[in-house]
């Protein structure tokens, strides 16, 4: 690839996905988009660019779904879902008891890739919740790709993924065999529903969650979309709500918004509740516990 070549790549794939990525990149866009750029009977990558830009959505779309890494697995580091069964879900469910109306709990999996994050969720609720058919349990699943939700959807997974972090004892209690591999069971699949969505455009609309799980994916993002993606995304997380990012993703350097809290070798976010600054210099009144949440 010329760095023409590369330069029009990378500039067409930030427009598209937000992904970063530069000229030590020049492998991973050959071995990615080189099938496209040959369908397509481009001479070139810059030809190729300037074709994808000016298409319908449909050549966009194999461009987002060719260059995404959608490497995932169920359960995924273990430990998130350990922090989620033994910490978030029992003091959320807490703290929702003490409401005689508040039986809802809404999840987001933002970047979900092929599905396996969202269904380890709603697989490690079922577990902790003896009673969660009592609860209204919903769980938003996203993604850029149209591939990845497509198959995510349809829940059917083949021996090699289901092989990847499943224990046996989840695979028999939450999959029914299907065509030789296994399909999420539709229990498991009505708690979860699923949407495209671009982290690096506006989701407000999706409202707040009490839990949000966006791993893995931001890490693609250059530094000022990682920032300001995820002060977008910490804006979604209710006031007592969870944030749980990927084990190489930190916030710490986004400020004192969120809190990192460290339970079962895992570490989430959550909105910081300390009495801002300016009222503990000023020494106001005596010490008061903190009734509002402080936050945004
Ligand atoms: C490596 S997978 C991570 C999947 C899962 N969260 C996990 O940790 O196993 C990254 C996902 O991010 C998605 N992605 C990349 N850019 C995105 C964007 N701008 N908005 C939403 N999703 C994006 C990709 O399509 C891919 O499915």
């Amino acid at each position: 690839m010329t760095p023409q070549d590369i330069d029009a790549i990378c500039g067409l794939v930030y427009d598209l996905c937000g992904i970063a990525l530069d000229s030590s990149k020049d492998y991973l866009i050959e071995s990615r988009l080189a099938e496209l750029v040959k369908r397509e009977g481009c001479a070139n990558y810059v030809d190729f660019a300037v074709r994808a830009r000016n298409s319908s959505d449909n050549l966009k779309r194999d461009v987002v779904n060719a260059i995404t890494t959608r490497e995932t697995l169920f359960f995924r580091d273990k430990s998130p879902f350990e922090a989620l069964m033994f910490k978030a879900i029992p003091e959320l469910v807490d703290e929702k008891s003490k409401s005689a109306y508040d039986k809802r709990i809404r999840i987001w999996s933002a970047a979900c890739s092929t599905g396996q994050e969202p269904y380890s969720i709603a697989m490690t609720l079922m577990e902790t919740l003896p009673d969660f058919r009592n609860w209204n349990i919903s769980i938003l699943a996203t993604d850029i790709s149209d591939d990845a939700i497509d198959r995510a959807s349809r829940g059917l997974y083949p021996p090699l993924e289901t092989s990847r972090g499943l224990e046996s004892r989840y695979l028999n209690k939450y999959f029914t065999p299907q065509d030789g591999g296994h399909r999420i069971k539709d229990e498991v699949r009505a708690m979860v529903s699923f949407e495209k969505v671009n982290l690096l455009q506006s989701f407000v609309h999706l409202g707040r969650f009490d839990i949000v799980f966006c791993r893995n994916a931001i890490i693609y993002f250059n530094a000022e979309d990682r920032r300001r993606t995820y002060l977008n995304l910490a804006n979604q997380v209710t006031d007592n709500g969870y944030l749980f990012v990927g084990s190489s993703e930190s916030l710490i350097d986004l400020g004192p918004k969120f809190q990192p809290q460290h339970h079962c070798k895992s570490v989430f976010y959550q909105p910081n509740r300390q009495l801002p600054d300016f009222i503990l210099a000023n020494k106001v009144g005596p010490a008061v516990t903190p009734a509002t949440p402080v936050v945004r």
